[in-house]
């Protein structure tokens, strides 16, 4: 899907085992100024439910695995998160849903921006308007 990526990290790994590296503008495409993350997640809940107006996001599963709905609008897609070395990469606009995730999932969050509710779209219809008014 347009405005989003798959980021494969390198893995520094040895007999003592794995170390993956993110440099902002190096590895990730963005200035970070957060980092969250999720774990302890019921299997049954969906996260996420919005999209932003302004934040540009790489979604990292760095233990166990979840799945990511991704809508543009016109197009959707899922995407399983279940590699630590792995990213995806999410622009601004895109509504995203995360789900089914495993007892040990840890979903880690990197982000362009701090932390702004009034950054958020938490409703889908407004979503659809909003990108219909912006894209005249
Ligand atoms: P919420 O937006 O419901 O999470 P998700 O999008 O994954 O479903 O956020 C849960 C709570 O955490 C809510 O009270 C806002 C708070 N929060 C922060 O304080 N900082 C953050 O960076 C994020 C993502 C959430």
């Amino acid at each position: 899907m347009k405005n989003t990526k798959h980021y494969t990290f390198e893995i520094h790994g040895d007999e003592r085992g794995s170390l993956v590296a993110l440099e902002k503008t190096r590895n990730i495409p963005f200035e970070i100024k957060r980092v969250y993350y999720m774990y302890g997640t019921s299997s049954d809940a969906v996260r996420g439910c919005h999209a932003h107006k302004n934040l540009e996001q790489i979604l990292i599963c760095v233990n166990g695995s979840c799945k990511v709905r991704l809508d543009d609008g016109n197009e959707k897609e899922e995407i399983v998160l279940n590699k630590p070395n792995e990213g995806l990469y999410i622009c601004n606009l895109i509504w995203r849903e995360m789900y089914d995730f495993s007892d040990d999932a840890v979903l880690m969050v990197l982000a362009s921006e701090y932390y702004n509710e009034e950054d958020y779209i938490r409703n889908y219809e407004d979503f659809l308007r909003f990108i219909r008014e912006n894209s005249r």
